[in-house]
C-alpha cells in the first residue's frame, strides 16, 4: 500500500497534522504551494483575499508537484476550511489530477466552522474510497487536545 499525504497549509495548522500522520503511517508527503502567494499570513485581509478566491472558485497556480497519482494506493489530502469549504489550492490541485479508485482520507483544520468541507471534498472526488477523515480545531494553540485527538484518530487507520 503505497500513501501519499497531500496538503495545503497558510499557517501551519494542517502542516502540523499532516506531520502527525508522516511520524505514524509510512508515506509520502507533498505540500501544496502556490506560485504567487497573494494571501497574508496575518491580519484581516487573509479572509477578504481568502474569501474572494473561495467565492470566486479561482485555481491559483501551484509549485509544480512532481508526483505521480498512479503510483498511490491511499491519498490523505488536507487543507484548512477557508469560508467554510476546502482551499483554493486544493480546488487547483483537484482540477489538474485525475484521482480514481484511491482509498482517501481527509483531514482539515478550522477555527470552529468546518462547514461542508469534508462533503465538498468527497463530492469533488467521484469514484473513490474515502477510509477516514478528520476536523481539528486550531491544532496549532490547542496543542495538547489536538495532538491527543490526532493520534487517537491515527490508531483507527488500518492501512
Ligand atoms: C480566508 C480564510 C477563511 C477562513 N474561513 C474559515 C471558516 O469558514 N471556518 C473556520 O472555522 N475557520 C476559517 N478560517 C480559519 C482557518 O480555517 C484556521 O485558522 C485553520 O486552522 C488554518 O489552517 P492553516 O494554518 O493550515 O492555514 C479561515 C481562514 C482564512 C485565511
Amino acid at each position: 500500500m503505497k500513501v501519499a499525504v497531500i496538503y495545503y497549509s497558510l499557517e501551519g495548522n494542517t502542516k502540523k497534522v499532516a506531520m502527525k500522520i508522516l511520524d505514524k503511517l509510512n508515506a509520502d508527503i507533498y505540500e501544496l504551494k502556490e506560485v504567487k502567494s497573494v494571501i497574508p499570513k496575518t491580519g484581516f485581509l487573509k479572509y477578504v483575499w481568502g474569501g474572494k478566491q473561495v467565492v470566486m472558485k479561482e485555481k491559483p497556480d501551484l509549485e509544480e508537484l512532481n508526483i505521480n497519482i498512479d503510483e498511490y494506493d491511499c491519498i490523505f489530502i488536507g487543507t484548512p476550511v477557508w469560508a467554510s469549504t476546502y482551499s483554493p489550492a486544493i480546488r487547483s490541485f483537484l482540477s489538474k489530477y485525475t484521482i480514481k479508485g484511491k482509498k482517501i482520507g481527509i483531514f482539515c483544520s478550522h477555527s470552529g466552522g468546518l462547514g461542508n468541507t469534508i462533503q465538498n471534498i468527497k463530492d469533488d472526488l467521484p469514484g473513490n474510497d474515502f477510509i477516514t477523515e478528520i476536523d481539528i480545531v486550531d491544532p496549532l494553540k490547542n496543542d495538547i487536545e489536538s495532538n491527543e485527538k490526532i493520534d487517537k484518530w491515527l490508531q483507527t487507520i488500518n492501512i
